[in-house]
């Protein structure tokens, strides 16, 4: 019988040189969409999953993602004594709600290699990994929907979006086994995975988005691999090892997905997400509204 999933773990060391300067003193994951930092809306997915163990892979620098799950006593007294008690609810909701724990990757050597740094902290039981770029506004949450297909199928599952035939080089293409019959809707078995093809190698066009729910024999076909041409150990290569011994899924996830990654896919997340909000939808909408779009750069309302 499948194992239930009750850790999370959030590869979050990486040194976001695609946001500098933003990020020459914060980390990328605090980045804010709205009124919250990027990997809060991937930690929330996880509780809203079931998942409340959350294992962070910081690295130097990133000290803020601590301070931010952790307890702010000294605000929630100033927040109390002036009874702003609405605030002082959604500072504590997060850290109330998950153990998180912390472990460091010395060097920056790829998102396998992040993952083998979880192993103590992971132990012998499936888990799950989150990107926390990659946000995902679902229902049910994109982890509970793979969790609900590694129940049936009792094997690692990786989320995967179709993607325009331009785009497969920035990801993990995977090749689908048409050989496996029909697993329910959006889900596959595959015979292979790829990690960034050029658009003519590609398998396929599904791609891997930053969820996946994995199984503790990940760990030794991770040590096997020797870093690729960047020097990196690649989860999607560990993947491809572990495929000779056992059956890996995929699940096309059901919801809108953000690759906050990117300066242009931050920016239409942040125009997703405050549309979305009560408080702000309206008048946001009405500014946006006054905006002259096609009078290009530079234009005023
Ligand atoms: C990583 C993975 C890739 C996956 C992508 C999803 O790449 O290596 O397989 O498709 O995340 O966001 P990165 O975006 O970190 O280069």
């Amino acid at each position: 019988m499948a194992g239930t999933i009750r850790k999370a773990v959030f590869p979050a060391a990486g040194l976001g040189t695609r946001f500098l300067p933003a990020t020459k003193a914060q980390p990328k994951e605090m980045l804010v969409l709205v009124d919250k930092p990027v990997i809060q809306y991937g930690v929330e997915e996880a509780v809203q999953s079931g998942v409340d163990n959350i294992l962070i892979v910081t690295g130097r620098g990133k000290n803020a993602i601590e301070d931010h799950f952790d307890v702010a006593v000294e605000l929630e007294s100033y927040l109390e004594q002036r009874g702003k008690t609405e605030q002082l609810e959604e500072i504590r909701k997060i850290t109330r709600l998950i153990n998180v724990a912390y472990v460091r990757q010395g060097e920056p050597l790829g998102l396998g290699h992040a993952v083998l740094v979880a192993q103590n902290l992971i132990g012998d039981e499936p888990f799950a990994v989150i990107l926390g770029d990659d946000v995902i506004d679902a229902n049910p949450p994109a982890l509970k929907q793979l969790i609900d297909v590694y129940q049936r199928v009792d094997g690692p599952v990786l989320a995967v979006e179709r993607v325009p035939a331009e785009d497969v080089s920035s990801y993990g293409v995977v090749k689908i086994d048409e050989s496996a019959g029909n697993l329910g809707r959006g889900v596959y078995r595959i015979s292979d995975l790829v990690e960034k093809p050029r658009r003519e190698d590609a398998p396929s066009n599904l791609a891997i988005i930053g969820r996946y729910i994995l199984t503790p024999d990940i760990f030794p076909s991770l040590s096997a691999m020797a870093s690729d041409q960047t020097g990196e150990i690649q989860l999607t290569n560990g993947l491809r090892h572990l495929l000779r011994s056992r059956p890996i899924y995929v699940c096309e996830i059901d919801g809108v997905r953000h690759d906050t990654g990117n300066k242009l896919g931050f920016l239409k997340a942040l125009v997703y997400f405050a549309l979305r909000r009560p408080d702000l939808a309206e008048p946001f909408r009405r500014y946006l509204e006054t905006l002259d779009l096609k009078a290009g750069a530079g234009s005023r309302p």
